[in-house]
């Protein structure tokens, strides 16, 4: 190890008091980006990192506001036009935190049990985001940045990014960039380092079902009209066949196949079937006949019913017929499946399936198509190798389930590769209660980056 390398190293060894602390900081911070009443926490997030930047010494910070909520940009862009420049991207904003009565400790002040954090936001990704930064201050310790370095942190990643690709398109010349960097990716095990050449899209919609003109008695009616719960149900049914694959008409059409080199690479992962029963705590594991579940899970496009509504749900009961019910669909998205596609062949579906005794409606919502990355590029090669000096054995390659929209528009409007990598692990709790971050991994990940700005240099 070079010295300057070694000294960074030993910096953040010295330093992950101050590293947690920060991390506590910005946890702290509700931005939780779908709650209108979280705006001036938003604000406070963004202004939290926008002077986490300037303490660093990165120039040109700057709070852009846009429709939604702001974007913070910064660079520095010293090391001189021979060296790479690096685009970091992040998102400061969280899920909600419901259902709150799940949370062992309250999910905005971040607490340390065992070799974990829990707060809300600390894995998905807030410090997945600090992870970038606190290898830039471990290096500035020992000398200069030897790359260039711009960032680019939004707030609006888990409602969509809709007002990410505008500012992309309008700061085309600002974020240019040799390559831009993902740590949200999610890793998959403490003991093996992991990067993501993949992430599934999405194509979210609403259904809904409509019936009676309003609630009617259940025993009055009951037996006259055809119940929209029911309907929907039938309905819900119906998108999938005995064998687990989705029946919207062309679905598969434009579904890449896994290469056969991927599914050697996927095979070798370190988690499988026993990993995810234990970490969902469902019965048992369910999915598309034919395929491993890393392979349906990275590889295959879904279907989820992420919620329904309908009728009486309160305490006790009430005999009802009610006049509408809706539910919440996504697909997961897989190259080179189109999200306008699936709203058309959802269409079709109804068209074809819905019972004629009520009336529906789709309403199409997010929509991002799956990314794909060159596995062979040499921004790879530089950050498989940090993770390798770091735990000691070559990264897996991983096709990620969940999305991450900006990754496909850094590619269009940009016209730039993203490295996706991460350390969380699949059992964080993203998105649910108890959410929770592996300090121990968390803090190789600092080292990590630190060995992938000075690989990304030579
Ligand atoms: N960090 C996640 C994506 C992710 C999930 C990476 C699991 C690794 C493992 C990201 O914040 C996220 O939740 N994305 C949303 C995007 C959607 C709102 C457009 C998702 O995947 O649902
Ligand atoms: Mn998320």
């Amino acid at each position: 190890m070079t010295d300057v390398r070694s000294q960074a190293v030993q910096y953040a060894h010295e330093n992950k008091n101050h590293f947690l602390a920060h991390l506590k900081q910005l946890a702290s911070i509700p931005s939780i980006s779908t709650d209108a009443s979280s705006i001036e926490d938003i604000q406070r997030a963004a202004e939290w990192i926008a002077n986490r930047l300037r303490s660093l010494g990165m120039e040109h910070v700057k709070i852009f506001t846009t429709p939604g909520h702001p974007i913070v940009y910064g660079d520095w862009l010293k090391a001189g036009e021979n060296k790479p420049t690096v685009l970091i991207y992040g998102h400061y904003d969280v899920q909600p935190v419901d259902p709150i009565d799940l949370w062992i400790s309250p999910p905005f002040t971040p607490e340390v049990r065992d070799d974990y954090i829990y707060s809300r936001g600390v894995t998905d990704m807030k410090g997945q985001m600090l992870v970038a930064l606190d290898a830039i201050e471990a290096i500035l310790k020992t000398g200069p940045l030897p790359i260039n370095f711009k960032f680019v942190f939004e707030g609006e990643e888990e409602i969509g990014s809709s007002n990410f690709s505008p500012f992309l398109e309008d700061h085309k010349e600002m974020l240019n960039c040799d390559v831009a960097i993902n740590p949200d990716a999610g890793g998959l095990s403490p003991d093996i380092p992991c990067i993501t050449y993949a992430l599934r899209g999405l194509a979210y919609m609403e259904l809904r079902v409509y019936g009676p003109d309003h609630d009617l008695h259940s025993g009055g009616f009951g037996g006259a009209v055809l119940n929209p719960a029911q309907a929907l149900c039938e309905i819900i049914a119906g998108l999938h066949d005995q064998q687990g694959r989705i029946t919207l008409p062309g679905f598969y059409d434009a579904v890449r196949p896994l290469e056969p080199d991927e599914k050697t690479e996927l095979a070798r992962f370190p988690i499988g079937d026993a990993y995810y029963l234990k970490a969902s705590g469902a019965p048992a594991l369910y999915g598309e006949a034919g395929f491993t579940t890393i392979e349906r899970l990275g590889a295959r496009p879904t279907l989820e019913v992420n919620g329904m509504l309908s009728g009486f749900t309160g305490e006790g009961q009430k005999t009802v017929l009610p006049a509408w019910a809706m539910a919440k669909i996504s697909t997961r998205l897989v190259p080179d499946q189109q999200p306008s596609e699936v709203y058309d062949q959802m269409h079709s579906y109804l068209e074809a399936h819905a019972p004629k005794e009520i009336r529906w409606e789709l309403i199409p919502m997010h929509g991002t198509p799956a990314s794909i990355s060159d596995r062979k590029s040499k921004y790879i090669a530089a950050l498989s190798k940090a993770l390798e000096a770091v735990w000691n054995k070559p990264p897996v390659f991983k096709r990620e389930g969940g999305s991450v929209p900006v990754v496909v528009c850094f590619k269009q409007i940009l016209g730039v590769e993203t490295v996706n990598t991460g350390f969380s692990m699949p059992d964080d709790n993203m998105h649910s209660p108890n959410e929770k971050l592996h300090l121990p991994t968390w803090y190789k990940g600092i080292d990590a980056f630190i060995h992938f700005y000075f690989n990304l240099a030579d």
